[in-house]
């Protein structure tokens, strides 16, 4: 008499757990399908492309509207936002470049960073050429060429193209300190 409340109980505890149970394989099941897409995510798309961890570097950058507006033997500065996409990270960096010309047609333009440690440098309108103040860099405007102070090399000069009139320059950034010009 008294065994037959304890065969039920027993009972209902089966029929009660298999659902759970099953809920749970799911749950498991679900968790490592989530997992695995995280996972494969950015794999496929670094295979996809590879080149996304150089975007923004060897672009194309508009310096200038009109060649007709710039001032003949004075360098102009441009700067520009430069954005680079590293799998899921956007970093965002702000970027310059000289452009000079000594006759309205063939023009010169330098990465805006020092050679030596990369500091912004300026034009010295007395002295007619590039000074960076950090540790009293000088550079010739016509070839970018050291004229005093630290720096290991010349500016690096870029690729310049002009259509119709306006003006692109080839952006690229260099490794610092050293007398090679290695790009980065
Ligand atoms: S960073 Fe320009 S001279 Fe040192």
């Amino acid at each position: 008499m008294s065994s037959a409340p304890a065969e039920q109980h027993v009972a209902s505890d089966e029929t009660d757990g298999l659902p759970r149970r099953g809920f749970l394989k799911r749950l498991s099941a679900l968790g490592a399908v989530i997992s695995a897409g995280l996972v494969s995510v950015p794999v496929i798309r670094a295979i996809l492309s590879p080149a996304s961890q150089a975007a923004g570097t060897g672009e194309w950058v508009k310096v200038a509207d009109d060649t007709a507006l710039l001032d003949i033997g004075v360098p102009i500065r441009v700067n520009f936002v430069q954005t680079v996409q590293d799998s899921w990270i956007e970093t965002r960096t702000l970027n310059g470049v000289w452009l000079y010309t000594d006759d309205g047609e063939k023009f010169k333009a330098y990465n805006g960073h020092c050679t030596h440690l990369g500091c912004s440098y300026f034009y010295d309108k007395e002295r007619k050429n590039f000074f960076c103040p950090c540790h009293r860099g000088q550079f010739d405007v016509k070839t970018g060429a050291v004229l005093a102070g630290p720096p290991p090399r010349p500016l690096d000069e870029l690729d310049v193209e002009v259509r119709d009139a306006v003006v692109f320059v080839k952006y690229k950034d260099f490794r610092l300190g050293v007398p090679e010009r290695i790009e980065t």
